[in-house]
């Protein structure tokens, strides 16, 4: 598809005798925010982590900016994409400033030493809605929204045209998790960047995707815009889903 930056192209991918996803097929249009919803253990973070080879399909293709993910070298791969879990996982023992510069220290770039790295870490911080002063404490001294606020800093300090986000937000307060919602549909509007977001809550998929993806036994049942999903659900699923939020309002 021209435009796609992301394809899943018949996809299969088992654990043992568990087939995971099978003939798993979509493409992800350059630009998009993908939101990704479906029951626990459907294969929702096997797709996300096949896009960053973390994990490799057993058969069948994903491709990333047209290469077949499985011939790019995987370490500069994920360089060019941001991957940011629910707990975070930021290095205790560094500080949010050196946590941000993790990745692209990586890649011994001049823009991120010293001053450089000090001025760039405080835009990072802002652009997340930090106060610029956190950069010189550890993970332990923030509250759960400061650090997840963190793992979007850090995830976007590489600039990746891509980034994938595995139910960030759940383990967040309730007022928390919204203002963490607007700050990254703010960021998507911001800057030019493909995001793939799992969630288990129908009503962020709606808020936040221009395409939502319902996942039903390790295939897509539905891939439409949150519009779309709701007036015409595809499947019995997709229909129980979009009856708990009938009167929400999606992102347009
Ligand atoms: N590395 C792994 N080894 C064995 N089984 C796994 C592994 N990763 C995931 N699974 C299994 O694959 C299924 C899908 O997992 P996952 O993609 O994490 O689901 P979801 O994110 O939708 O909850 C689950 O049954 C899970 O237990
Ligand atoms: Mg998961």
């Amino acid at each position: 598809m021209p435009g796609a930056i992301i394809q899943f192209d018949h996809v299969h991918k088992s654990f043992g005798q568990r087939p995971v996803l099978q003939d798993f097929s979509l493409s992800i249009e350059k630009g998009a925010f993908l939101t990704i919803i479906g029951r626990s253990g459907c294969g929702k973070t096997t797709a996300l982590r096949l896009v960053n080879r973390l994990i490799c399909a057993d058969s069948g293709r994903v491709l990333v900016r047209g290469q077949d993910v499985a011939r790019a070298d995987p370490a500069a791969l994920r360089r060019s994409i941001g991957y940011t879990i629910q707990n975070v996982g930021l290095f205790p023992h560094m500080t949010v400033e050196k946590n941000i510069a993790y990745v692209p220290a990586l890649s011994k770039s001049p823009l991120w030493k010293g001053e450089q790295r000090r001025l760039r870490a405080a835009e990072l911080l802002e652009s997340v809605g930090l106060d610029a002063d956190l950069a010189g404490r550890y993970p332990r001294e923030l509250s759960g929204g400061q650090r997840q606020r963190v793992g979007i800093a850090r995830a976007l300090a590489a600039q990746p045209e891509i980034l994938l986000m595995d139910e960030p937000f759940g383990a967040v307060d309730e007022i928390t998790r919204r203002q963490l919602q607007d700050e990254i549909l703010r960021l998507h509007q911001a800057r030019d960047i493909t995001i793939l977001f799992v969630t288990h809550d129908m009503e962020e998929a709606l808020k936040l995707g221009t395409q939502v993806l319902v996942m039903e036994q390790g295939q897509p049942a539905q891939s439409a815009p949150p519009s779309v999903i709701m007036a015409s659900p595809a499947t019995p699923f997709v229909a129980q889903l979009v009856r708990r939020s009938r009167d929400f309002t999606p992102r347009q």
